[in-house]
């Protein structure tokens, strides 16, 4: 008797796995339907996005489907004025509309065959750095005043040109640091046309953080409008405003969050357009620590996670300057000497 229910019990077990099987099945169907429309669709196609909302998402740079799907809820609703769950809602099906996830190990290594690296014209710090500064990626440099950070800024737009006379680099200069003059010696240095290096460096001045994120958001408009092939950015410095701006404990929480949505632009543009992103970032005392270098790069975490190496910067002996490997993806950690000249970076002898 109880040999028969367990029988039963097993095929209507067995019943039901099979419809949902079936029910699986018919859901990706209509998945896989859906997806092939969304791949024509559009932003206005999303779930609640009419002609007004659409023009709003337009207008903050939410421009495709991809946009929509790589943003926060909270950065929709800041730019629409729609709810939150309307957010969500239009968010997901972006996010399922574009089938986002996973690329082959093949597909990567392809993707990297693209990156190029920007020579400093020291032997010693290419060699720290694989070859020089790579694209694709975004480099911080910290350290405290005078160890070098400007100058490595000034000498990537100029080297970066070096073997491609149509490469573009976008200085953003936060603390009015930027000096053409600097960029004519260095260029003498390279052996290269300084004014014809000169004209391939758009400079612009941020005035406070917000105008530092909106100038960093509109270089996507530079390379895919403007056509320009832009090759480095450089923001020197990164933290500098968000620092002066954000004071107290209170506003840590807001300051972190703006500097996260500024590193994701960031990150986004490094990849998209094979573009080296060169970001310089000061450092503070650390009074508790007694041992080993008491001091710390701001922007904590955010900044730190967000960057693919991490240089820190400082002064050495006879007015060298040290470099030291931190943080990279694929290279052993290690320093290196140099020293700052008129023309460029000069090994230590
Ligand atoms: P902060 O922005 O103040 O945090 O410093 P930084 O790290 O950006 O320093 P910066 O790159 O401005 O380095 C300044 C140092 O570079 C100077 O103290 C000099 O040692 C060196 N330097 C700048 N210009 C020249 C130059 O024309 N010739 C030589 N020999 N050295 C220079
Ligand atoms: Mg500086």
């Amino acid at each position: 008797m109880r040999y028969k229910n367990k029988m039963e019990e097993n095929k209507i077990e067995e019943e039901s796995i099979e419809a949902d099987a079936q029910d699986i099945e018919e859901e990706v169907i209509k998945v896989e339907a859906s997806q092939e429309i969304m791949k024509k669709a559009g932003i206005e196609d999303l779930p609640g996005v009419g002609a007004a909302t659409a023009q709003k998402l337009q207008e903050a740079g939410f421009s495709d489907l991809m946009a929509v799907a790589v943003a926060s809820p909270g950065e929709v609703v800041e730019a629409t004025g729609i709810s939150e769950q309307v957010a969500r809602k239009m968010i997901n099906a972006a996010r399922s509309g574009l089938q986002m996830g996973f690329e082959s190990g093949e597909d990567l290594l392809k993707r990297r065959e693209r990156v190029q690296k920007i020579s400093t014209s020291s032997a010693a710090f290419d060699e720290l750095l694989g070859g020089g500064f790579e694209t694709s990626a975004i480099v911080e440099c910290f350290g405290e005043f005078g160890s070098g950070k400007t100058q490595i800024g000034h000498l990537l737009a100029v080297n970066c040109q070096k073997d491609d006379p149509t490469a573009v680099a976008i200085y953003i200069d936060t603390e009015n640091t930027f000096r053409p003059e600097r960029i004519i010696q260095f260029a003498k240095g390279a052996g290269m046309d300084s004014q014809k290096v000169l004209a391939n460096i758009k400079v612009a001045k941020a005035y406070n953080s917000d105008n530092q994120m909106l100038l960093a958001e509109k270089v996507d408009d530079m390379i895919k409008k403007d056509g320009h092939n832009v090759r480095v950015v450089i923001i020197d410095s990164l933290t500098a405003h968000f620092r002066a701006e954000f004071i107290g404990r209170g506003t840590l929480a807001e300051r972190q969050q703006k500097l996260n949505k500024h590193m994701h632009v960031l990150l986004k543009l490094a990849d998209t357009h094979n573009v080296c992103i060169y970001v310089t970032n000061q450092v503070m005392a650390k009074p508790d620590v007694f041992f080993g270098d008491p001091t710390q790069a701001i922007g904590g975490h955010i900044v730190a996670h967000a960057s693919t190496f991490r240089i820190y910067l400082r002064k050495g002996k006879k007015g060298s300057r040290v470099a030291k490997l931190i943080d990279s993806p694929n290279l052993a950690d290690g320093e290196c000497n140099f020293f700052v000249e008129e023309g460029g970076l000069k090994d230590v002898k």
